[in-house]
């Protein structure tokens, strides 16, 4: 059995939140392996990338997610007490509720939503002036979301929800006042969450069959109980939050069509074309840098021991960018999509493996579908100017974004 190369340091959290995605695939690089051992905060902790490493990864006889999520990320991320934090039939059950909500028409429904709310909004920046996309779709999605889960919604309390969202997820790797905020955001979320549960299941609020919102409510473990208050409004949330997030894959997205701009006409008459320019733009951008596990029981790979308990993370970003997966993986070609006939632990922006039962990204055909609205809308219905801004991605940054929020300018409807 050979000893899993080691990178030397008495402990890397401070590394790990400065170099960010490239964090694993530089000390992968270093040392000529995809597979090392590191210490972070403050556990011996297994760093792997590529596509065998992930197909190992999302094997839920040998791994478990009871435990591996980070505290911080817990607070503010996900909540505690979520479908991300379970294994065996308590997953298998609760991600069935998330899946039963995902259905062809549900999901082409909130893309419709999505449209409505952007065509709406083009008059509005076409009289405006320079609008920050990141800020206009976040605030689009928030609408989108809330109307197609079910969830009641002022339109005052519009920013402040997409706000609260926004801070839930910048929470994690957030040092300082941006993690206060991300905690803050969570406790208030979870607390009007739970109240809408509340109302749902006492009659006094009506929730559409089929919504979100009636799902999480009326959703009955193996024991047959329903799922304490908080415990719902934390579900509840794990479909709201990550769907306002697909808001940085959109502005990737029209980052993508600012510099690569020979894509614009391809993309807006061909739905294939489409199709791989979504997909590499998931593949390329950075959003997620990894996932973390523990191991269910000892075993051996690659003439590697993974000891019980030892925690675990696969490199998402990095076997997303992995040379051998993906030929000339800096470069954003969507082309090497024509024809792909998929691979669930390929392409890993939102995880591997099998949605119904394992921990693969339950909004996956939903974002998807979000991006393809957008980058029609983009290249179809308005044509717009990129003034001169900062648009520098910051791989170091957890989640990445560009400073400027990517500010568009001279908005006019084309269609
Ligand atoms: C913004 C784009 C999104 C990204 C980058 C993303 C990424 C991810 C990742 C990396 C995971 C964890 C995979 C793992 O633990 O191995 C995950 C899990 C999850 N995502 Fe997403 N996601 C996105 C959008 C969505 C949307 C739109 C929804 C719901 C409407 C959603 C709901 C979930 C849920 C419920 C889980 C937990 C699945 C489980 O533990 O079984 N996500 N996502």
């Amino acid at each position: 059995m050979s000893t899993i190369p080691s990178d030397r340091s008495p402990e890397s959290t401070l590394a790990f939140l400065r170099e960010g995605y490239r964090f694993v695939g530089a000390r992968c690089d270093r040392l000529g392996t995809d597979i090392f051992q590191t210490r972070l905060l403050l556990e011996p902790t297994i760093c792997l990338r590529g596509r065998p490493a992930a197909e190992l990864f999302y094997d839920t006889e040998r791994f478990v997610r009871r435990g591996a999520m980070p505290m911080r990320a817990q607070r503010t991320l996900t909540g505690v007490g979520g479908v991300q934090g379970l294994d065996g039939a308590e997953h298998r059950s609760r991600k069935a509720m998330f899946m039963s909500i995902m259905t062809p028409a549900a999901v082409r429904h909130l893309g419709q939503l999505f449209d409505d709310e952007w065509r709406a909004r083009i008059p509005a920046w076409a009289e405006s002036g320079p609008v920050v996309l990141y800020d206009e779709v976040g605030r689009m999605l928030t609408r989108a979301v809330w109307a197609w889960a079910g969830v009641p919604l002022a339109d005052a309390d519009v920013p402040r929800r997409t706000a609260e969202m926004h801070a839930m997820i910048e929470g994690p790797a957030a040092v300082g006042p941006g993690h206060w905020r991300g905690r803050l955001g969570r406790r208030r979320a979870e607390r009007w969450a739970g109240e809408v549960i509340e109302r749902v299941r006492s009659g006094a609020l009506p929730a559409p069959e089929g919504s979100a919102l009636r799902v999480v409510a009326g959703y009955r473990d193996e024991q047959g109980m329903l799922l304490p208050r908080r415990i719902a409004a934390v579900e509840l949330l794990n479909v709201l939050r990550p769907t306002v997030a697909v808001d940085r894959f959109v502005v990737f997205a029209a980052l993508a069509l600012h510099d690569h701009p020979q894509w614009c006409e391809r993309v807006r008459d061909d739905d294939t074309a489409a199709m791989s320019f979504v997909q590499e733009v998931r593949r390329y951008y950075p959003f997620f840098p990894v996932a973390a596990a523990r191991v269910r029981r000892p075993f051996e790979w690659q003439g590697h021991a993974f000891p019980q308990g030892r925690r675990v993370l696969l490199d998402l970003y990095g076997t997303n960018h992995h040379p051998q997966l993906w030929p000339e993986p800096e470069r954003f070609r969507p082309e090497r999509f024509d024809g792909w006939r998929g691979d669930p632990f390929g392409l890993v922006p939102q995880g591997g493996g099998d949605h119904f039962t394992g921990h693969r990204c339950a909004g996956e055909w939903i974002t998807i579908e979000l991006m393809k609205r957008a980058v029609a809308n983009l290249t179809g219905s308005m044509s717009y100017r990129v003034p001169p801004q900062d648009l520098a991605l910051d791989l170091g940054r957890m989640p990445a974004l560009p400073p400027s929020g990517l500010v568009l300018d001279g908005v006019r409807r084309t269609a």
